[in-house]
């Protein structure tokens, strides 16, 4: 743990006031518009081309003063600065935090910190832009076809296998990027030890088109290690079924160097397993695994889209991590955004935080941004160790729009529960596609269905924030004694997103943009945001559980009983198929 102690948030005279504040507030957002013509524009925020319009959210301006004020004493930015400085601010794992360094332009004027600054003695800037040059050189050489596989064949598939931050980031992306994806070439991502997962993936590829990336920090994740191996096996068993390799250990290692290449900061774990280090990427510890898809965990995206929208997509990031550096706390978005999640967790008693992706292409961002909030905002002890003074993490959840409007909208307009909701679109679709044979009812002829799509977007956080009166109600004729199951509420608090169109530097801005919410909430709590030690119990017993599972009497007979009865069932049903 670090020597700094935290400010206990929950002990400041800000987290005061908003208690109080917090005790009988009684939201009023047909009120507040009425009454204030300027809340619009007021609560309407630019960080770079996203458009934040936290309007229809809990903010008035005495809490949003308070929250300021929290941010300060909890001093939101110095710990940022002291991230980007590459101070050891995850003190559990000993590490400098310094995903922000990823995206730091090559070739930027007046960097801060200054380009060559030097961490633990390195200068990480010369390294991240080799790897990237790396990177990119693969790249290039995939997508025009000079690298093949062992017989030849230009590469057609990208197979990533890697898990968490090792998967999640890369599939997010390359589904939210498809439209700038190369003819020919496609990405597919195997996370899961579940061996349906790899089976599916790879039962209708040609193993002679075919290249695998192993994707693990540490390159000692159970699951994607047996799922490289799975796909070795796979590789070599068709290979030599079709004849293309003989049976020899030569032909196995030679297919192993045209069909993997790995990346990780273990280069020597990449070497035992069998790929030449010069097929392999590094990265380094300063690096989070949910921190980092923009390093060389996204090498299948670089591949799919190439160096060009891959550096579009870096400077996307970068223009938000500017943006967290320079602007003030009161114009400064993700600071507004974690101070308002603040508000709504610690003080309104939210459970849960809604993400709800208008745009089909973002359809992977909730689980991405589940793992970025939970894995680094669900913690029990402060960074000295101490326990939190208040709830942590937020419950991020979601689908795309409008979908989700058909599933569990229901529970979010009418139910018992405040689900603060973040509504993300973009104004320019891929495929502006036109209903040319639209039904003259609801859709006229040559509807432009985008604008269909974004009415629905609008009219959902309308109705969050405005509800429908038990008189409107009446109004339409309804029967009063339907009239209550009719009734909305309203006082549902929503925060709109807007962005251009989802290049890649808009996807780079979104991620950053969350990154450093994350951040901020994680600073008022006083907990470190980048380790992750909650996951390691799982882990350890999975291995200890193992034999059991496998059949071993003596480790089945060491297990709890409820454990020992439910392996027993599943070794019966095993055997009972068999
Ligand atoms: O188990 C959690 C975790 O450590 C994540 O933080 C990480 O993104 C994932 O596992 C994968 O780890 P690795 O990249 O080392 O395989």
């Amino acid at each position: 743990m670090t020597e700094s102690v935290p400010v206990d948030s929950a002990q400041t005279d800000a987290w005061k006031q908003l208690s109080d504040i917090a005790t009988g507030f009684s939201p009023d957002l047909r009120g507040w518009f009425a009454s204030d013509a300027s809340r619009a524009s007021r609560y309407t925020f630019q960080a770079a081309d996203l458009t934040v319009d936290l309007s229809k959210s809990f903010l008035t301006e005495e809490v949003l003063r308070h929250l300021l004020q929290l941010a300060k004493d909890a001093d939101v930015a110095g710990r940022y600065q002291a991230m980007i400085a590459g101070q050891h601010i995850n003190g559990s794992e000993d590490r400098a935090v310094l995903h922000t360094a990823l995206r730091r332009p090559k070739d930027g004027q007046a960097l801060v910190p200054p380009k060559g600054f030097l961490v633990d003695g390195e200068d990480i800037d010369a390294e991240v832009h080799a790897t990237l040059d790396k990177v990119f050189a693969f790249a290039d050489s995939v997508r025009s076809g000079a690298w093949t596989g062992i017989t030849g064949k230009r590469i057609e598939t990208v197979v990533n296998i890697g898990i968490g931050g090792s998967d999640l980031g890369p599939v997010m992306v390359y589904e939210a990027l498809k439209p700038y994806v190369q003819a020919g070439i496609q990405c597919r991502f195997v996370s899961n030890i579940d061996p349906s997962d790899i089976y599916e993936k790879t039962a209708d590829l040609d193993p002679e088109t075919t290249l695998f990336i192993v994707a693990s920090k540490t390159f000692g994740t159970l699951e994607t290690l047996t799922n490289a191996r799975l796909a070795r096996q796979w590789l070599w068993n068709n290979l030599s079924e079709s004849g293309a390799i003989a049976d020899t250990d030569d032909d196995r290692k030679n297919a192993v160097a045209k069909h993997f290449v790995a990346v990780s900061t273990a280069l020597d774990k990449v070497a035992a397993f069998g790929i030449d280090p010069q097929n392999a990427f590094g990265f380094w510890d300063w690096v989070g695994g949910r921190y980092s898809v923009d390093s060389a965990i996204g090498t299948s995206v670089v591949i799919a889209i190439g160096p060009d929208n891959w550096r579009e997509f870096l400077s996307g990031f970068h223009a938000i991590d500017e943006h967290m550096r320079t602007t003030p706390l009161e114009q400064n978005v993700p600071v507004l955004m974690g101070l308002l999640n603040v508000w709504y967790t610690n003080f309104l008693k939210a459970q849960s935080h809604a993400v709800l992706p208008y745009a089909q292409y973002l359809h992977r961002f909730p689980a991405y941004l589940q793992q970025l909030t939970m894995e680094s905002n669900g913690k029990s002890v402060r960074w000295d160790g101490s326990p939190v003074t208040s709830d942590t993490g937020e419950i991020f959840w979601g689908e795309p729009g409008t979908n989700g409007q058909h599933a569990f909208y229901q529970l979010i307009h009418q139910g018992t529960r405040l689900i603060p909701a973040d509504f993300i679109a973009v104004a320019n679709p891929a495929h502006p596609l036109k209903d040319e044979s639209g039904d003259g009812k609801t859709v006229k002829p040559g509807q432009d269905v985008h604008a269909l799509f974004m009415a629905n977007f609008f009219a959902q956080t309308k109705a969050l924030a405005f509800g429908k009166t038990a008189d409107e109600v009446r109004a339409e004729g309804t029967a009063e004694s339907v009239v209550p199951a009719r009734v909305f509420s309203g006082n549902r608090p929503t925060t709109s997103i807007l962005a251009p169109a989802l290049t890649p530097s808009v996807v780079g801005q979104l991620i950053g943009l969350y990154e450093h919410i994350v951040f901020t909430e994680g600073t008022i709590w006083g907990i470190d945001s980048f380790d992750q030690w909650g996951v390691e119990l799982g882990k350890q017993l999975a291995l200890q559980v193992a034999p059991a599972v496998d059949g071993d009497e003596q480790a089945l007979d060491a297990q709890d009983s409820s454990t020992k009865s439910l392996i027993t069932k599943y070794l019966e049903l095993r055997e009972a198929a068999s």
